[in-house]
């Protein structure tokens, strides 16, 4: 096993100037633990706070009716962010934006744009491409068992084809409008050279989802992904009681995504957008602290004659997959430390069988084709103590040979 790199000391892309919502821009390069802490909050002193306001409100008053046309109607001919106020929710939240600055800063993107869910930022995503003709996507498995669903079941008219890597070039078409990879996969951890993908996909968008490495491990755009996705639910949040998805990307794809969200309505809740800015502050020393835990677990399962294999990945992380040779189901049932629940990336640890829940809806077979098998084990590792973490998942193992 490869050792964890941990690289936070990488300089970021900024921008300058305050104008709002957090919104800075030619800031000079900072490392990605300040930018967790301070991105989207540079003009929080000069407004007199120190904690970021939350605007509930749904519209905003404004005496100048033809001012607001003129705003509308330049949003929905670019999809820029409409200067001054907002006119309705549906249209921004400054809470929203300022974790969306954050989250572009730490992802090294110029823009962000975040959904109700980590579904509903890859549907707009899609949306985006079916609208352009573009509805072929080229997509590696494993994926989250809901994203695969979505393009194989077609459910927005996107029709897929799966390759390993090797084939995403040749599998490409004039009417493609995506390449899709997750690295680390969910659930296998199975990782891609990410910059060889980005190669193999030409001038079409690849969109990567890191939602497992988080921007503290990998930041794909680097390697070349025109797309970042996350499901915010899991290490951005952190704390597992915030339902939101994201999109890294540049401007002007960014500007189709508002488009198609302000008409789709899959927006975030400015709550949820509080509490992601607050949990971006504690992402690198979670991310870091929970991946410690997570490679001395993987060290002893590796080490354990109950576990037939253990996947974790060269980047590290705090995710961990692996195989037993006696029935998934009674470990899940053993645990009492550990939640047996699916979703991930808490501060506390989560187990689960993808083939009974993440990854139930896809089919059997397909399933299995991604190295999915019925004995996988999905386990998060938390912020516990890692000996009371073992000591948790030995007796689930069950006596010597296992359960
Ligand atoms: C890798 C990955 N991407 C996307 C999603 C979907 O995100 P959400 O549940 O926030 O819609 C998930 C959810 O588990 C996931 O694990």
């Amino acid at each position: 096993m490869d050792s964890v790199v941990y690289d936070t000391q990488g300089a970021l892309g900024a921008q300058d100037d305050l104008s709002g919502n957090g919104r800075a821009v030619a800031a000079p390069a900072r490392a990605l633990a300040t930018e967790a802490v301070h991105a989207g909050r540079e003009d929080l002193a000069a407004l007199g706070l120190h904690a970021a306001p939350i605007d509930l409100s749904t519209t905003y008053p404004s005496y100048d009716s033809r001012g607001e046309a003129a705003r509308i109607d330049a949003f929905a001919a670019e999809g820029a962010e409409p200067e001054g106020p907002p006119v309705y929710a549906r249209l921004g939240n400054p809470t929203v934006a300022r974790f969306e600055t954050a989250l572009a800063r730490l992802e090294g993107t110029e823009s962000a744009v975040a959904f109700a869910s980590g579904m509903a930022a890859l549907s707009a995503v899609l949306l985006v491409r079916n609208a352009m003709g573009l509805r072929h996507v080229v997509a590696v498995r494993p994926l989250y068992g809901c994203s695969d669903h979505l393009l194989t079941a077609g459910l927005l008219g996107s029709e897929v084809t799966w390759v390993d890597p090797a084939g995403i070039a040749d599998a490409l078409r004039p009417d493609t409008g995506l390449v899709m990879v997750e690295s680390p996969a969910n659930p296998t951890l199975a990782e891609l050279d990410l910059r060889a993908v980005a190669h193999a996909c030409g001038s079409v968008p690849l969109l990567a989802d890191n939602t497992f490495a988080t921007p503290v491990l990998q930041r794909p755009a680097e390697s070349g992904a025109r797309l970042v996705l996350h499901s915010a639910t899991k290490y951005l949040g952190g704390h597992g009681d915030v339902m939101a998805g994201v999109v890294a990307c540049d401007e002007d794809f960014a500007r189709k995504l508002r488009q198609v969200r302000f008409a789709t309505g899959g927006v975030l809740h400015p709550l949820a957008g509080y509490l992601l800015l607050r949990g971006l502050s504690t992402l690198p020393v979670r991310v870091r602290a929970a991946s410690a835990n997570a490679a001395e677990l993987a060290r002893r399962l590796a080490a354990d004659p109950r576990v037939s294999r253990v996947h974790y990945p060269r980047i590290g992380g705090a995710m961990i997959a692996f195989e037993v040779h006696g029935d998934p189901h009674e470990v899940i049932a053993g645990v009492r430390l550990v939640t047996p629940a699916v979703s991930l990336g808490s501060v506390d640890s989560l187990i689960q069988h993808p083939a009974s829940i993440s990854h139930r809806i896809v089919p059997t077979e397909d399933r299995h084709g991604a190295g999915v098998s019925d004995k996988l084990l999905r386990l998060s590792v938390g912020l516990e103590d890692v000996d009371d973490l073992w000591t948790d998942l030995d007796a689930a193992l069950g006596g010597p040979g296992g359960r």
